[in-house]
């Protein structure tokens, strides 16, 4: 069979509605994969009244008879995990059914949350703005080949690797001072591994491989690209390839089993944490726009920065994913504008660039192109014909510019709240 892998994934800083958009997808991909990142995602999934912020399980556990990999490019925290499955449980879903996990997904430690922290505590205004989920020392531990990966759960010396790594911690935690109690959490970490043991623990690719035979998969992304460790806006990124590159490593999976690439984007940008952010408002607008759409963190509860849609790193990150279909998010929370910005260029030093810079912390002016506002309320629209004028010559604009169709335009966030091209 020549089933494919295709990808959603987040074309801005994160928080585009990744959860949403897979959720409907899945009723069509009876296999849906998280291929990097970990908790400090947050995908939210609204459907018959329900809610739930899907952190670590890919966000097809809803749909019937789907089988959701966690693949080992993930960073996996046991302790939240179980409480996800928790509350899956809850909502009547059977996770350890429909969960496999890779055996060389990394764990997250308690001790990683930690030294988390420490390490944005000591950057002080340098700092992160990280989620606090132990990611980014996770990550190092990875690389830097220390890391204990959800196989060595099985192993009988187990508990003297687990030993030796903490110990590492306690070191990098005394150098940086920082005042904690690193084995308040250690006895549940070791009760939610005894949870993680009754899950089906695959090597990923050849469960992939297998799986393709049968049915098409979908690749989740977290995060969004401008948050990818090597495109995005560095240091202040999250610590995983969010770019497409980062399937085939995260699932163990080659390019050319790759299908189509889904780019999602919101009709505007947001931004948590610290980094720069060229369109970002600092007035009412932008306010009006964290409230209308609700832009708080879904894991944090942070506010989220707002501004204009940045239509130069949009570009990038379309080409840098090889996107094919464009899902566009939140349109419907500029309903009530006059008018509506989309940034078109950046003026650097007096001259005008459609480029991403090396350095987007350097003086950036955005230039903007504006559009008429539709002033319509589109929230109940369902069909393409009735969405107003206005604003279907906005998406054929950023058609235009992108040169990639915009084949999803989503205006609610409910499952059904979906127009498809
Ligand atoms: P979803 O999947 C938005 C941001 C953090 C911080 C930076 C590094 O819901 O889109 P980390 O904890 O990863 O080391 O933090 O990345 N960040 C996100 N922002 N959505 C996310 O995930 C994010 N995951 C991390 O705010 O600026
Ligand atoms: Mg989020």
């Amino acid at each position: 069979m020549n089933n494919k892998i295709d990808v959603v994934l987040g074309l801005q800083w994160g928080d585009e509605g990744k959860g949403k958009i897979v959720d409907v997808l899945a009723g069509r991909y009876p296999v849906v994969a998280r291929f990097q990142g970990g908790p400090n995602a947050g995908h939210s999934l609204k459907f018959d009244g329900k809610t739930f912020v899907a952190r670590s399980i890919p966000s097809g556990i809803f749909r019937d008879g789907s089988t959701n990999i966690i693949g080992n490019g993930v960073v996996l925290d046991p302790i939240e995990f179980r409480q996800e499955c928790a509350d899956v449980a809850a909502m009547g879903i059977d996770p350890v059914a429909k969960i496999a996990i890779s055996l060389r997904t990394s764990l997250i430690l308690p001790t990683h949350r930690l030294l988390d922290a420490a390490f944005e505590a000591a950057a002080g205004k340098g700092k992160i703005g990280s989620t606090l989920r132990g990611i980014g020392p996770s990550y190092t531990d990875k690389i830097s080949r220390h890391a204990l990966r959800v196989g060595d759960i099985l192993s009988p010396d187990f508990k003297k690797k687990y030993d030796s790594l903490k110990q590492r911690h306690l070191r990098q935690l005394a150098e940086l001072r920082f005042d904690c109690d690193p084995s308040a959490e250690e006895k549940d970490w070791f009760d939610a591994l005894d949870f993680l043991r009754k899950f089906r623990l695959v090597d990923c690719a050849y469960f992939v491989e297998d799986l393709l035979e049968h049915s098409p998969i979908l690749a989740e992304g977290a995060q969004g690209s401008m948050l990818d460790i090597d495109h995005g806006t560095y240091p202040f990124v999250t610590s995983s390839s969010t770019t497409v590159g980062g399937v085939c490593t995260g699932l163990g999976v080659p390019p050319s089993k790759i299908g189509r690439v889904y780019g999602i984007f919101k009709a505007y940008c947001t931004r948590v944490g610290s980094g720069p952010f060229p369109t970002e408002l600092f007035d009412a607008t932008g306010e009006e726009i964290r409230r209308i759409g609700h832009e708080f963190g879904a894991v944090t509860g942070r506010p989220r920065r707002c501004g204009w849609l940045d239509l130069v790193a949009l570009k990038y990150t379309v080409m840098m994913n090889g996107v094919t279909d464009l899902i566009m998010m939140k349109a419907d929370c500029l309903d009530g504008f006059d008018t509506v910005k989309v940034c078109t260029s950046y003026r650097i030093g007096g001259k005008e660039t459609d480029r991403l810079p090396f350095d987007l912390s350097e003086a950036i002016e955005p230039v903007y192109t504006e559009f008429p506002g539709w002033k319509t309320d589109m929230t109940g629209i369902r069909r393409e014909e009735d969405l107003p004028e206005a604003f279907r010559n906005y998406i054929s604009f950023m058609e235009r510019y992108l040169g990639v169709p915009v084949s999803v335009i989503s205006l609610g966030p409910d499952r059904n709240a979906t127009i498809e091209r």
